[in-house]
């Protein structure tokens, strides 16, 4: 068998834990609740990826306007306004035009259509999608969704581009999506979860399942710092 391509996160902590990297062209769900730290985790993928790696990147967002996503990056130790400037990292809002307007039935052929445009466009290796769950919100039918799924991992996955789809769920709930069916089309999942610890609420992430990779399950504690996430095995941290 031939060694698998890994497109390295960037963030150390997490690549070892990975055994390099994830495995390029996957799709990847990355699951939490409000501030657990997935739009920052997945923006230094991105940067990462153009700076250090020289792989292009897209973030489409449904949620917040680019601006205030960039705003909010130019925080971090990793920014580096050139690679936006440069278009190696877009970030891009995905408008009611794309297929997904109010009040109309969503046109799942045309969101893929974009998403795929926007990644041949930029020949970006990596994309994130904030979040896939409004986008299931809008396509409603879990047939529709698991068709949608899947047809956005191949068609990425034919780019050579690996994908992060952040998917949000309630907090302290044992599921991955609000659908159910997110997780089974997607190759790989990342936990990302809170616990409190002496009337502080800690950040932890789990990686949960990478098709074909040997991977621990542990959770560890997870730091957001001006270098970025960092992490820590749950055990070190606090020898439980
Ligand atoms: N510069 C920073 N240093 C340390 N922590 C930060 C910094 N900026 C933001 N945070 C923390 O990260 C949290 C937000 O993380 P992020 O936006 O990635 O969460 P999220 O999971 O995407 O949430 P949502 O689902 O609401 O979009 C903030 O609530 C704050 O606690
Ligand atoms: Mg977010």
């Amino acid at each position: 068998m031939s060694p698998k391509l890994l497109c390295k996160t960037g963030i150390k902590s997490l690549d070892d834990i990975l055994s390099g990297g994830i495995p390029s062209g996957y799709t990847v769900l990355l699951a939490g609740s409000s501030g657990t730290g997935k739009t920052i985790l997945t923006q230094e993928f991105l940067m990462k990826g153009a700076k250090i790696y020289g792989e292009p990147g897209v973030y489409v967002s449904l949620s917040e306007a680019p601006k205030k996503m960039i705003a909010n990056m130019e925080n971090f130790n990793y920014f580096d306004p050139e690679i936006i400037n440069s278009g190696q990292v877009r970030v891009v809002e995905l408008k009611s035009e794309d297929g997904l307007r109010r009040g109309r039935e969503p046109e799942p052929e045309r969101i893929l259509r974009t998403i795929r445009n926007l990644v041949e466009d930029n020949n970006a290796k990596r994309v994130v999608i904030d979040s896939i769950t409004a986008i299931c919100r809008a396509l409603k039918d879990e047939a529709v969704i698991r068709q949608f799924i899947t047809d956005l991992a191949d068609s990425l996955e034919v780019l050579y581009c690996t994908s992060i789809l952040i998917s949000e769920i309630p907090p302290r709930e044992i599921a991955y999506s609000v659908f159910g069916v997110e997780e089974f089309v997607s190759d790989g999942i990342i936990l990302l979860g809170e616990f409190e610890r002496k009337g502080d609420l800690l950040r932890t992430l789990q990686v949960i399942k990478m098709r074909g990779v040997e991977h621990p399950r542990n959770k560890e504690v997870m730091g957001i710092t001006k270098n970025g996430i960092t992490l820590m095995p749950m055990f070190k941290a606090y020898g439980e």
